[in-house]
């Protein structure tokens, strides 16, 4: 899809991300000029009801929530030769890209970060909507560093004893094991899957690793495999902060924090600056300041 197309109301102005099924689009609202992003089902995807569905995902479910740490989804437009929803556009880079390239606001900032998708995640649920695909990937930092939990592609409404139905989806190392098992899930699959991106924030690297999805997936599971502690990897964290990670990634849901709201709590105890506060500590500085980022190998595992 190139520069200047017009779709709707909307003119292209460039292409941010392509995906499986969609491309996302910075676009130009023809009336008022203001920029949004949109998010364009692909050409050569036919558009059986199915496909539309799954392009859809969430994006319905969430059209009318406002919060300051989710992306606003403004409208879904089904038309039957190209349907795209409508989103703000947030102009910055998702929180992996920061990673990668050692944005120093990322570490500088990483308790308030982690307060931020958790308020826009306690917001989720307490509309009763699970995310299901919480990563770095998905977590926007604006260049006015506003950080905005985005893609609903896997957001379901909370149902009573939900279970994954036919095959897992999620993505390999964010998946909490219960999702894994195909057993019942809540809330606390996306705690999980926000502990995981919390130790990658802290860390540079995923707790469970692997070339395989079956390696990384059983490490999740196994109660054998314990991940190393974060401040293994970088000692300057807070023993307190280190706590609240480890508290979302247990592999039992039932010793994980039982839901966001006590997760943010604990957050708002850890002093903001983890530098200086583990220095009063006396932690140890070796490796502080020295962190490295360790790229993994990410893959989605369709449902
Ligand atoms: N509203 C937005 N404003 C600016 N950039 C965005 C916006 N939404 C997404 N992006 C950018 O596009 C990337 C991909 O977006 P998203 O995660 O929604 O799609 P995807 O993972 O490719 O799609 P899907 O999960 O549906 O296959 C994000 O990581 C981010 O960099
Ligand atoms: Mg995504």
């Amino acid at each position: 899809m190139s520069f200047g197309k017009i779709i709707g109301d909307y003119e292209l102005i460039g292409k941010i991300n392509k995906g499986g099924i969609a491309e996302i689009h910075k676009a130009r609202h023809r009336g008022n000029g203001a920029l949004y992003a949109l998010r364009i089902m692909l050409p050569q995807i036919p558009k059986t009801a199915r496909n539309v569905r799954l392009f859809v995902g969430g994006a319905e479910i969430v059209k009318s929530l406002d919060h300051p740490n989710l992306v606003k989804v403004l409208d879904v437009v089904l038309s039957k030769e190209m349907p795209y929803v409508v989103m703000e556009y947030v102009e910055g880079n998702n929180l992996k890209h920061c990673l990668i390239h050692h944005d120093s606001r990322v570490q500088e900032g990483a308790v308030d970060i982690l307060m931020r998708i958790a308020q826009g995640l306690h917001f989720l649920h307490t509309c009763h909507i699970l995310h299901r695909d919480i990563k770095p990937e998905n977590i926007l930092i604006s260049d006015r560093t506003d950080v905005k939990i985005a893609d609903f592609s896997l957001a379901v409404r909370k149902g009573k004893d939900q279970v994954s139905s036919r095959s897992i989806s999620g993505s390999r190392s964010y998946i909490a094991p219960e999702r894994i098992l195909l057993k019942r899930y809540d809330e606390r699959s996306d705690i999980y899957s926000f502990g995981i991106t919390a130790y990658e924030l802290l860390t540079g690297r995923v707790p469970y690793a692997g070339t395989t999805d079956q390696e990384v997936l059983s490490k999740h599971v196994s109660r054998w495999v314990r991940p190393q502690s974060v401040r293994r990897w970088n000692p300057s964290v807070p023993r307190q902060l280190e706590e609240i990670v480890m508290g979302c990634m247990r592999k039992d849901p039932a010793e994980r924090y039982p839901h966001v709201g006590l997760v943010i709590r604990d957050l708002e105890q850890v002093p903001r600056d983890a530098r200086r506060s583990s220095e009063q500590e006396g932690g140890d500085k070796r490796q502080a300041g020295n962190l490295r980022y360790n790229p993994v190998d990410e893959e989605v595992a369709e449902e």
